[in-house]
């Protein structure tokens, strides 16, 4: 039993199977960011460590608020095929998600009504708000898979409690700098 558990595929193996490897990733990403107070090297380590630790996640990566376009979603750091530069609020499941700041976990992007396309591989998605220490949102995290259904509550809470630790909590210049 532990044996075929071990070899089911990542979507497949029970949520205690995938909240030990969010926990473990999360250890390895504060590892890797600590006193690094920068947002983009704090996201790209997340995008790689994720996409490097499920092998459904075929698209990982972060749209960030627009700064100078604060009703846009811009691309930031990500790990997969070439994702499309901008989404205004409201569009697509990333420009829902930035509208109403709560996770969404889409197991048929094609039954997603303005579900944006990207690119035709994947099928289902988790897109995840991101909070700065001060509760404003700053980004959402995007994971796509090419299989149907590939995500649950289990991700939610996993990818939750990671954007939680990265960028929820003040980096002090003291700590980056020591
Ligand atoms: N899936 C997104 C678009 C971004 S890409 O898939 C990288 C959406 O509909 O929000």
């Amino acid at each position: 039993m532990d044996d075929l558990v071990a070899r089911a595929p990542a979507h497949k193996r029970p949520s205690t199977e995938k909240a030990k490897t969010y926990a473990e990733v999360a250890s390895e990403i504060a590892a890797v960011v600590e006193g690094e107070p920068n947002l983009i090297a704090r996201m790209a380590t997340v995008a790689a460590l994720l996409a490097a630790a499920f092998d459904h996640f075929f698209w990982t990566g972060f749209y960030l608020v627009d700064q100078d376009r604060p009703d846009q979603l811009v691309i930031g750091p990500y790990q997969g095929a070439l994702g499309c530069l901008r989404i205004p609020f409201g569009r697509g499941v990333c420009g829902a998600v930035a509208q109403n700041r709560r996770t969404e976990i889409v197991a048929d992007v094609h039954a997603f009504p303005g579900h944006i396309a990207c690119d035709s591989r994947s099928n289902s998605e988790i897109v995840v708000p991101v909070f700065g220490p001060d509760g404003a949102l700053i980004a959402v995290l995007d994971v796509d898979s090419t299989t149907l259904g590939a995500f649950d509550v289990a991700d939610a809470d996993g990818l939750e409690a990671i954007l939680a630790q990265v960028f929820g909590e003040q980096v002090s210049d003291r700590e980056a700098l020591s």
